[in-house]
């Protein structure tokens, strides 16, 4: 969660991660509400939630995403925050992520949940969508082969849910599920070199301390085995799967 972004090149080459992200606020339920949104990143959605006459804050750890999130919506309340460690004064009515969640590591889950329960009203929504089980299982069994044929060990970075899984931590932590669903979204991705740009911006904490050129190979390599399954009709498609859901704090 704590690594830096590029906050331009991802708001130039990857606005599907908000534009996506627009289906996910469907969920909400109720009009005027005070929403956190948390992981806000550059605020595309937290403008998006604005827009739908919501009163919101966007809340997130980087400082060049909240730069520019403060540069782009200058009316709008922006903060700086850990989603494992953060409260507010006054208690929202919605709490609301849109790929955010599997950034946090399993053991550290719980802890923002809490943190989403405490700053919740008493019937107030988490709203999210995240990275389910099996999301871009095709590229991280690559990279892992490709690692362990240079004698490197591939640790996975994310955390990828099934169903249940969450179902049982929310509501062990008192957040009970009203909608869940686990669906495939085939990403399309920009230009030929998508894939390997894909991984550059996204997968980034496995190549941390390698030789910068060693790195660009590995991903060449990965692109390449991954082509047969991934390339079609002239474009790259990552194989994202969603976990999105709505949980009430009762
Ligand atoms: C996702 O939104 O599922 C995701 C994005 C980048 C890296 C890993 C997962």
């Amino acid at each position: 969660m704590s690594a830096d972004w590029n906050a331009e090149t991802y708001a130039a080459h990857f606005s599907f991660v908000p534009d996506y992200g627009r289906e996910v606020i469907k969920l909400i339920k109720g009009e005027k509400l005070r929403v956190l949104d948390l992981g806000c990143g550059n605020g595309t959605l937290t403008k998006a939630l604005a827009d739908l006459g919501h009163e919101v804050t966007g809340m997130d750890s980087s400082d060049s995403q909240l730069a520019l999130a403060r540069r782009t919506y200058p009316q709008l309340e922006f903060v700086k925050g850990d989603a494992t460690d953060f409260n507010f004064d006054e208690q929202f009515d919605v709490v609301f992520s849109n790929a955010v969640l599997h950034w946090i590591d399993g053991d550290r889950q719980p802890d923002m949940m809490l943190c989403v329960k405490n700053c919740l009203k008493k019937g107030g929504q988490f709203v999210f969508e995240m990275g389910g089980y099996s999301n871009n299982e095709l590229i991280h069994e690559e990279l892992q082969r490709q690692f362990e044929a240079r004698g490197l060990k591939y640790v996975m970075p994310f955390y990828f849910p099934t169903v249940g899984q969450y179902s049982s931590l929310l509501e062990g932590t008192g957040l009970f599920v009203t909608h869940a669903r686990l669906f495939p979204r085939p990403t399309p991705l920009e230009g030929d070199n998508g894939l390997e740009e894909w991984m550059k911006m996204f997968v980034r904490k496995p190549f941390e301390g390698i030789d910068a050129d060693l790195c660009d190979e590995i991903r060449r390599a990965a692109a390449e085995n991954l082509r047969g399954k991934l390339y079609t009709g002239g474009k790259w498609y990552a194989d994202y799967v969603r976990l999105r859901m709505r949980a009430v704090k009762c």
